[in-house]
């Protein structure tokens, strides 16, 4: 079944089309960056109506690229959620619509199990049971797999994710959006043991995070510093060793959940997971061990049309569909998956 995958949850519009057996013939992104910068965040307003401009010639564009029409599509995927309520309806109304037109199935997509999945599109794919930690501007979660669609929750951030924090520490750097990227960038030239920030909640067992006090710690350490100190020096660090602090907590996390689910395969996904500092330490700790550590490549973590055409994909080839009510669910717990599959 060749399936076209339809991603806009929040500011990307990623459209890809797969097909069992042959994997992932192409996917188009239109990223919203220079839309929203002057706002340093994303608007979901503009976020909408950017959305619906883009949509369609992605899609017309990618189907001609491969040589094909709507008419060879034998499926749709679409993000139905958790994300931004308006531009989630933009993807839900047009992948509802082009289904019911071509009289082929439609399916909703959960975006997290979008994430989870993208390592499946990749050369080596994770075998199952694995442990996954997905690290993305929404959420901060350890996850159980047992298998495809079978999802339990070992422990997830109380208060901010970890790529909000990535996104604040930006703005107190005054670096803009999109955040977390550019913290990564500044952190290359910083030295990450010259200001040490608090490894939260490492120091007491369990599986739950917390950044909210991290990102506290960060704050106050500028504002002691007099402005005429905060040099491009004294940026880089503290970005160096913040990112450092964050890289350190996941690991520790991840050390724990590999070694309470028993399982030897560890899955690193969502835009976080694009972070090189935290591939390397996690690459540098599974190699040490007997883990197996995947992620995808730095495009497959961060939102994209891939994951959820392939996650889609999956879904249909098992017959499943959504009804012509075209829903969206802005939240969504990961975990209930598991009864409604
Ligand atoms: O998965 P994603 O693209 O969208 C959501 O589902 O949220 O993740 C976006 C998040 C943002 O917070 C962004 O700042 C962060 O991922 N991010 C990064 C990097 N690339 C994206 N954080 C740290 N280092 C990066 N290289
Ligand atoms: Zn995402």
């Amino acid at each position: 079944m060749r399936v076209l995958g339809i991603e806009t949850s929040c500011d990307e519009t990623g459209v890809a089309l797969y097909e069992g057996g042959a994997g992932l013939l192409g996917q188009r992104l239109h990223s919203q960056v220079e839309l929203h910068a002057p706002f340093g965040g994303v608007v979901p307003e503009l976020a909408s109506r950017d959305h619906v401009r883009k949509l369609a010639p992605l899609s017309r564009d990618l189907l001609a690229a491969c040589g094909l029409t709507y008419r060879d599509l034998g499926g749709v995927a679409y993000t139905a959620g958790p994300g931004l309520a308006g531009a989630l309806m933009v993807g839900a109304a047009f992948g509802r619509s082009l289904a019911f037109g071509l009289g082929i199935p439609a399916v909703g997509v959960h975006h997290m199990e979008a994430h989870l999945l993208a390592p499946m599109l990749e050369q080596d794919p994770p075998q199952f049971p694995f442990v996954a930690l997905l690290v993305s501007g929404g959420h901060t979660q350890l996850v159980h797999v047992a298998r495809a669609g079978h999802y339990r929750l070992m422990g997830e951030s109380v208060d901010d994710a970890a790529g909000e924090a990535f996104d604040k520490v930006a703005s107190m750097l005054e670096l803009g959006y999109p955040g977390g990227p550019r913290v990564a960038a500044l952190a290359e030239d910083g030295d990450p043991q010259r200001l040490r920030f608090p490894r939260p909640m490492t120091d007491r067992p369990g599986l739950e995070f917390s950044f909210s006090g991290l990102k506290t710690a960060v704050l106050t350490c500028i504002s002691r510093c007099p402005p005429g100190q905060r040099d491009e020096q004294f940026r880089a660090d503290v970005a160096s060793g913040f990112q450092e602090a964050v890289v350190q907590t996941l690991l520790e996390k991840c050390r724990r959940a590999v070694e309470q689910a028993g399982v030897t395969t560890l899955v690193l996904a969502g835009g976080v997971a694009a972070n090189r500092r935290l591939r390397h330490a996690l690459r540098q700790w599974a190699d040490a061990s007997t883990v197996t550590l995947c992620y995808p490549s730095p495009e497959l973590c961060t939102d994209n049309g891939a994951m959820v055409a392939y996650a889609g994909w999956r879904r249909l080839a098992l017959g499943e569909q959504t009804d012509l009510s075209f829903a969206v669910r802005p939240r969504w717990s990961l975990e209930s998956l598991s009864s409604e599959g």
